[in-house]
């Protein structure tokens, strides 16, 4: 089978991979020890690609923290881009499809309908700006590889908004929450379901592709719609972006268009409210939901 190993095992994205691996038993995923997999680590991983002589690759290895970026650019580039710049010489070395994530920041988000990927990146942040750095260099030095720019993710693994929103709901009566920022909220297993899919069907349609779950919401929207879920009895406040100040600015609308992704390989992406009803009902069963 396609032997494949994850990088960034231990965050959010890759804890998704390792419950469906675990789940379904595939056993051709490959999760390395953390220390064993530093994409900064050039020896470390020559070992592994040598050990393993793996099929693919999957990037799910980042510095994420968007506005801690803004005073550590130094950190972001090196991991965002050289360490995608190793991976992929190594890739290149030992013939590995690279399965790279990536991300909406990549856009400036000053338009009204939805992101393309021939549409033009132009980052507001330094997250942004290292992360379009690291798509970058992918081409150069690899045929075989697949970006896939996401937005808003969750799962029931890590931090992310859900649980922020839960933890933040069980403290208070009243919540302010932007309601002029749209996107689509992206839960993590349906995307790393994706991923699997292209593994398991060993396509050769390389290139960028935009994946989120299906519609649009503002933080707002995905805030109500968290709460009335886990039936939460919290009052949320619109407000807008000027009142909610951060040391990064995000972009305005980050809706992506998926018809690229569900052409090429005939998915049926499920809608952002019905994916956050499956979240937060494991969250329930795991207590934690308050
Ligand atoms: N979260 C979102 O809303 C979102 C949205 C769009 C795109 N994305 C992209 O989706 C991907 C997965 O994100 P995520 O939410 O899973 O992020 P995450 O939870 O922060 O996971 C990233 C992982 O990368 C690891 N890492 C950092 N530096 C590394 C290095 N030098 N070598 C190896 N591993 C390293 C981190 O380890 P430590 O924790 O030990 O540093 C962490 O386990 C990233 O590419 C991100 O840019 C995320």
């Amino acid at each position: 089978m396609n032997k494949t190993i994850v990088f960034g095992a231990s965050g959010q994205l890759g804890q998704c991979f390792k419950k469906l691996a675990a789940d379904a038993n595939l056993d051709f995923f490959i999760f390395p020890a953390e220390g064993e997999a530093d994409i900064l680590d050039t020896a470390a991983l020559e070992k592994l690609f040598a050990a393993h002589q793996p099929v693919y690759a999957v990037n799910c290895a980042a510095y994420t923290a968007v506005d801690k970026a803004e005073d550590d650019p130094e950190t972001a580039l090196k991991v965002n881009k050289t360490g995608v710049e190793n991976l992929s010489r190594l890739c290149s070395k030992h013939d590995t499809t690279l399965i790279h994530i990536s991300t909406d920041f990549v856009f400036k988000g000053d338009v009204s309908s939805p992101l393309k990927e021939s549409d033009a990146a132009k980052p507001i942040s330094v997250y942004g700006q290292t992360k379009l750095d690291g798509e970058k260099v992918i081409p150069i030095l690899l045929d075989n590889y697949f970006i896939i720019r996401t937005g808003w993710l969750y799962a029931e693994f890590a931090n992310n908004f859900v649980k922020t929103m839960l933890k933040l709901g069980a403290e208070r009566d009243e919540l302010k929450v932007i309601a002029d920022q749209v996107g689509t909220p992206t839960y993590g297993i349906d995307l790393a379901g994706f991923i699997i899919h292209i593994i398991k069907t060993d396509s050769t349609a390389y290139g960028i592709y935009h994946y989120s779950n299906e519609g649009v919401a503002s933080w707002y929207d995905f805030s109500k719609a968290i709460f009335e879920l886990s039936g939460t009895d919290v009052k949320v406040i619109p407000i807008p972006t000027s009142e909610y100040k951060t040391r990064a600015v995000r972009p305005a609308y980050s809706v992506m268009d998926k018809t690229k992704v569900k052409q090429t390989f005939g998915l049926q992406i499920p809608y952002w409210r019905d994916s956050l009803a499956i979240c937060i009902g494991k969250l329930k069963q795991q207590n934690q939901v308050l």
